[in-house]
């Protein structure tokens, strides 16, 4: 028997991600101790040691089901930001918020707007729920506010906007994002996707939670999985006026984000030491890096997040790069699926991890 689905779920297609350090030992019969994978966006150094112990002591309490309301990780995260709890909804992953506004605010009659090159989640999204996707083409790799207002139609009822995006890197000032907020419809739901907030030097954050009571239309989505290297155990929030997270909530599955989770990123949001420790690295890791491109000449698309994309001849040189770094080791990750064939993003490793991708991306006889 055939099972017949919507169009618009037989056309997605499926997301690709970094491929899995297992995966790469199976298949090319490398140790996995011997592979280094710089594909995901992950926190080389780990996680913070307060949400070890917060995750061990959680351990104990697996047998409940977890807070489905997030009572602690709210109250730690609103008075972090001097934010209510009721401003607040907590997502399996920041995936989990991105996916959870589509779903309370578009029907399948309306519009989603995303710019060319950006987050893949966006696209997703979109098609699972039937909606249109309206792409904006993107200038010089950056999301183009100005294309997305002159995009808006009657029908646009929500804007994806990555910032810091990924896989491109790009960054939109706080000025320019702000002046975008005030002149768009306020019945458009912006979503401000800033997974790599904490990787930014503090001038340049955007403070967006601080815009929530002036924009009744935005939320700002967070997540624990790249700075606090929380990636594995799903978890991210979701900032906006009460009334629309009020909203979210009646979709949201009961228990979406687990115990052990919400202690980790309790215990995390704590430790201040260790964010400030994985930005070091991050930034000391990204001119390592950025100084082989240029000593390499190769062509790179400057970058605000823990990743950066590099640019070669063309797609099938590319690929030979991605197979000769693959086959010692060094996983990257090919990006054209995100229109951008001729490019491969390396994620920022440890000291000892760019060295070597580095080692193998001079010595790469094409
Ligand atoms: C821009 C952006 N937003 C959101 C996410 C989703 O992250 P998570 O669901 O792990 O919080 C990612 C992950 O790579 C991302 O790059």
């Amino acid at each position: 028997m055939v099972i017949q689905v919507a169009n618009y779920i037989s056309d997605i297609e499926p997301y690709e991600g970094g491929k899995p350090i297992s995966e790469v030992a199976r298949e090319l019969g490398i140790p996995e101790n011997k592979i280094i994978k710089l594909a995901s966006n992950e926190n080389p150094i780990g996680i913070s040691q307060l949400a070890k112990l917060a995750i061990n002591s959680a351990l104990k309490e697996v047998e409940r089901y977890p807070d489905g309301n997030g009572f602690h990780l709210k109250k730690i995260i609103s008075e972090k930001f001097s934010i209510t709890p009721s401003q607040i909804i907590l997502g399996n992953g920041s995936n989990d918020i991105l996916e959870l506004a589509a779903r309370t605010f578009v029907t399948l009659k309306d519009e989603i707007i995303y710019s060319q090159h950006a987050f893949a989640v966006y696209k997703l999204v979109t098609k699972a729920i039937g909606a249109k996707g309206v792409e904006v083409p993107a200038t010089k790799y950056c999301h183009d506010l100005n294309k997305f207002s002159t995009s808006i139609t009657k029908k646009t009822k929500l804007i994806f906007i990555a910032n810091p995006n990924n896989p491109t890197g790009t960054l939109i000032d706080k000025k320019t994002l702000k002046s975008f907020l005030d002149s768009i419809p306020k019945h458009i739901i912006v979503v401000l996707d800033e997974a790599y907030d904490e990787y930014l030097l503090d001038d340049l954050k955007s403070n967006s939670f601080e815009w929530i009571d002036t924009f009744r239309n935005l939320i700002v989505s967070r997540s624990f999985s790249k700075a606090y290297g929380l990636a594995g155990l799903r978890i991210g929030y979701g900032v906006g006026s009460p009334n629309l997270i009020e909203l979210m909530n009646r979709v949201r599955q009961p228990f979406n984000v687990n115990h052990l989770a919400q202690e980790a990123a309790i215990a995390s949001l704590n430790d201040k030491d260790f964010i400030e420790q994985s930005r070091k690295l991050n930034n000391e890791g990204m001119s390592q890096i950025v100084q082989a491109f240029k000593e390499l000449n190769i062509e790179f698309i400057p970058s605000y997040g823990n990743f950066v994309s590099f640019k070669l001849q063309d797609e099938k040189t590319t690929m030979l790069y991605y197979h000769h770094l693959l086959k010692n080791g060094v996983i990257v990750r090919p990006i054209s699926n995100y229109d951008l064939p001729e490019f491969l993003r390396v994620s920022i490793g440890l000291k000892n991890e760019n060295k070597i991708f580095t080692k193998y991306l001079s010595n790469c006889n094409i």
